[in-house]
């Protein structure tokens, strides 16, 4: 029977968005044109993802006793994220993201991460039932390190699949990679932490290949608009980009980690959920924002069918 559950460990930031025709410089005053207040944060944007796109979700993540965490509770309810893992801290104000959005969909990204930063291992240790029964649990890099990495062997030592999206990237001690079912690094994040600089498939390929080394057992490069590469021992497998008007960037990492993980949950076969996230990921980015560019289940079926693709039976 396949295991339904998707677990999230990982951030919630309140967003606030900025839109103006171009990003400001360094010292400069922009005036925008613009601006909404939303929910964001890597870890829950994953995990509001997975949820829209059928996945039965639990979220694993702290926030403050303030306006802004309990914002985050409404939205977990009516997108259908179970709140039961979701640690609150009345000594520290929620995770707080500061986004400058411009008109070609490039963005500037400011993160105070409050709360985020108090998620203990013990905390994590504590939802040990939870994360025994899911079928893969997704990490980032916007909660403490150390409580990530131990949340991975933690997992791993469970037999449990984990994927890492290692944003916003920052070095990793090297005995976490054997425990990382999946990693899926973007150009910049694959380059910094493996010294290749990334640009096309063959650079992203020669990346992958060191994280194959170190001991993840699949590497999911993701390329923009250009698609991704996924590398493992048994090969290399290309993944075309999908050809779309760019609104709004923000958020489309989160969406493809989002959409692979409710595919997987679902039963696909780990080539067809990056098929799949790839699509989910970009209808996201036709939209402005975050939460609200996310697509659901019938949005991407309707776009996988008019891009004459195979629509899948989950
Ligand atoms: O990946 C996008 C997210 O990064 C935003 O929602 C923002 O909160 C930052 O965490």
């Amino acid at each position: 029977m396949t295991n339904k559950l998707v677990t999230v460990v990982g951030s919630y930031n309140v967003g606030l968005f900025l839109k103006g025709e171009r990003l400001p410089a360094l010292g400069e005053t922009q005036i925008g044109d613009k601006f909404h207040e939303g929910g964001g944060g890597k870890g829950s944007n994953q995990a509001i993802a997975a949820a829209m796109l059928g996945a039965d979700v639990r979220f694993i993540g702290k926030i403050g006793c303030d306006k802004y965490g309990q914002d985050a509770l409404r939205l977990y309810d009516e997108k259908g994220v179970s709140r039961a893992s979701i640690k609150i801290d009345g000594s520290i104000h929620t995770g707080i993201s500061v986004i400058i959005i411009d008109d070609d969909g490039n963005n500037l990204i400011s993160v105070v991460p409050g709360a985020n930063l108090r998620l203990t291992r013990e905390e994590l240790e504590a939802e040990r039932d939870v994360i025994g029964r899911s079928r893969i649990i997704g990490f980032q890099l916007e909660s403490d390190p150390g409580v990530v990495v131990h949340g991975i062997k933690m997992a791993d030592s469970m037999g449990v699949q984990t994927l890492l999206d290692p944003a916003p990237v920052q070095p990793l001690p090297e005995d976490v990679y054997p425990h990382l079912a999946y990693i899926k690094p973007n150009e910049h994040e694959a380059a910094a932490l493996t010294g290749v600089k990334v640009k096309d498939e063959d650079s992203a390929e020669r990346a992958a290949r060191v994280f194959l080394d170190k001991g993840v057992k699949n590497v999911i490069v993701t390329l923009g608009e250009k698609g991704c590469v996924r590398v493992n021992p048994a090969g290399t497998k290309v993944f075309p980009g999908i050809r779309v008007e760019v609104q709004d960037t923000t958020g489309a990492g989160d969406c493809f980690s989002g959409g692979f993980m409710a595919a997987l949950s679902a039963g696909a076969d780990p080539d067809d959920a990056i098929v799949y996230a790839n699509c989910a990921a970009s209808l996201s980015v036709t939209r402005l924002g975050v939460i609200e560019s996310l697509p659901t289940r019938e949005e991407v079926w309707e776009h996988m069918h008019a891009l004459g693709m195979v629509v899948p039976a989950f």
